[in-house]
C-alpha cells in the first residue's frame, strides 16, 4: 500500500488503509472531473494531475472528517473540489512565477504557453465551483471566499517582488493568505462535511492555518536548500523571481553578508552567477536556522491546536503530519513538544 500519511510510523494502521481507499476514490473522481469537450483542454487539465502531487489537501479533508462521520459521502466531492482549486492555483502560479517545471515535469506554461495555462487554471476553478455548488451554498461560499484570500496573497507577493524593504510580517501575511487559506479551508471543510461539532470545526480551521504556514515556510526553505532532483523544479526559483522568503529576508536584514546580498539584489532579481552567490549567502547557517526555528515554532502552535481536538488515531495522524513538515526542511523536531 502507498504510504499516504507522511511521518506515520505504523504503515498498517487501519486509519491509513481507510484514508488510502478514500484517496483512491478521490483520484477516480478527479480523473472523471477534468474530462472536457475539447481534446486540448482534456489533455492540459489532465497533465499536472497525472504528473504527481502529494494530495496533501484532500488528505486533510478526509482526516478532518474523522472528527465527525468519516464515511459521509460528501467528503469525496469536497476533497475533489479542494484539489481542483489547488491545481488551478498551480497552473496560474507557474505563469506568475514564470516557472519552467512543476511536479517533476515541464510546467503547463513551458509545455504549451501562458494562454493555455491560464485557461486551464480557469477551467479547473470553474469545475471546483460547480462541484462545490452541489454541496450547498455555504460550502460554495467558503471555497469562493478562500480563493479571494488566496488571490490577495498572490498579488501581495507580486506587489512586494524585488523589494529589499519587505519585512517578516509582510512575508508572513502573504503566506498566510496564499497558502494558509486553502489548507485552513481543507481542514474546516472536513469538519463541516462530516458534521463535526462547531467548536471542533473552528479548531480544525485554526490548526489548518497554522499547518499551512509551516507548510509554506518549509517549502520556502527547501527552495533554498534542496537540489533540482529533490524539488522536481529548479532551486532558487523564488529568489530568481524577486520573491524574497524568510531565509532571504533574514540574510538581507541580519546576516553577516547582508551588504553584499543587498548589493547583489539591488541590481534586480538575481540570475546566473549572481543567483549562485546569493544562494550561497542565504544558505549560510544563520539565516536557514532562523527560518527553521520559525517552522518549529509554527509546528508547535499547530500541535497545540491539534491537542484541543478529541484524541484518537486521526488526531495522532494530524500531529505526525505536522511534525513531518519540520523534519522535511531540517527543522529540529527535538525542539517540538506536545
Ligand atoms: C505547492 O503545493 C504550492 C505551495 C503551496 C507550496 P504542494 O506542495 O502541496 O504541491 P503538490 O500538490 O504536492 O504538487
Ligand atoms: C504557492 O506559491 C502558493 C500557491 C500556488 C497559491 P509558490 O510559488 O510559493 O509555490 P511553488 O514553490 O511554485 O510550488
Ligand atoms: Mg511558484
Ligand atoms: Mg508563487
Amino acid at each position: 500500500m502507498r504510504r499516504v500519511i507522511p511521518g506515520l510510523e505504523s504503515s498498517d494502521s487501519p486509519l491509513e488503509s481507510e484514508i488510502a481507499a478514500r484517496l483512491d476514490r478521490v483520484e477516480e473522481e478527479l480523473e472523471k472531473a477534468v474530462a472536457a469537450d475539447s481534446d486540448l483542454l482534456s489533455a492540459t487539465a489532465r497533465y499536472l494531475l497525472q504528473a504527481g502531487g502529494k494530495r496533501f489537501r484532500p488528505m486533510l479533508v478526509l482526516l478532518a472528517g474523522y472528527f465527525g462521520d468519516p464515511a459521509d459521502p460528501r467528503l469525496i466531492p469536497g476533497s475533489v473540489a479542494i484539489e481542483l482549486s489547488h491545481l488551478a492555483t498551480l497552473y496560474h502560479d507557474d505563469v506568475i512565477d514564470e516557472s519552467a517545471d512543476r511536479r517533476g515535469v515541464p510546467s503547463a506554461n513551458a509545455r504549451w504557453d501562458n494562454t493555455v495555462a491560464i485557461l486551464t487554471g480557469d477551467y479547473l476553478f470553474a469545475l471546483a465551483s460547480e462541484m462545490s455548488s452541489d454541496l450547498g451554498p455555504d460550502v460554495c461560499r467558503l471555497l469562493a471566499r478562500t480563493i479571494t484570500v488566496l488571490c490577495d496573497g498572490q498579488i501581495r507577493e507580486v506587489d512586494a517582488a524585488g523589494s529589499l524593504e519587505q519585512d517578516e510580517d509582510g512575508y508572513l501575511e502573504v503566506i498566510r493568505r496564499k497558502t494558509g487559506s486553502l489548507i485552513a479551508t481543507s481542514c474546516r471543510l472536513g469538519g463541516v462535511l462530516s458534521d463535526a461539532v462547531p467548536e471542533h470545526v473552528e479548531t480544525l480551521e485554526a490548526f489548518g492555518e497554522s499547518l499551512g504556514l509551516a507548510f509554506q515556510l518549509s517549502d520556502d526553505i527547501m527552495d533554498i536548500t534542496s537540489t533540482q532532483l529533490e524539488l522536481g523544479k529548479e532551486p532558487g526559483t523564488d529568489m530568481k523571481e524577486g520573491v524574497y522568503t524568510l531565509p532571504v529576508l533574514h540574510a538581507l536584514h541580519q546576516g553577516p553578508d547582508r551588504q553584499e546580498l543587498r548589493h547583489l539584489l539591488a541590481q534586480g532579481a538575481p540570475d546566473g552567477e549572481r543567483l549562485v552567490r546569493a544562494l550561497q549567502i542565504v544558505r549560510g547557517e544563520g539565516s536557514v536556522r532562523h527560518a527553521r526555528d520559525a517552522v518549529a515554532a509554527e509546528v508547535r502552535r499547530a500541535v497545540g491546536l491539534a491537542t484541543q481536538l478529541p484524541d484518537g488515531a486521526a488526531r495522532d495522524a494530524l500531529v505526525q503530519l505536522t511534525r513531518f513538515l519540520a523534519t522535511r526542511c531540517g527543522a529540529d523536531p527535538g525542539a517540538i513538544d506536545g
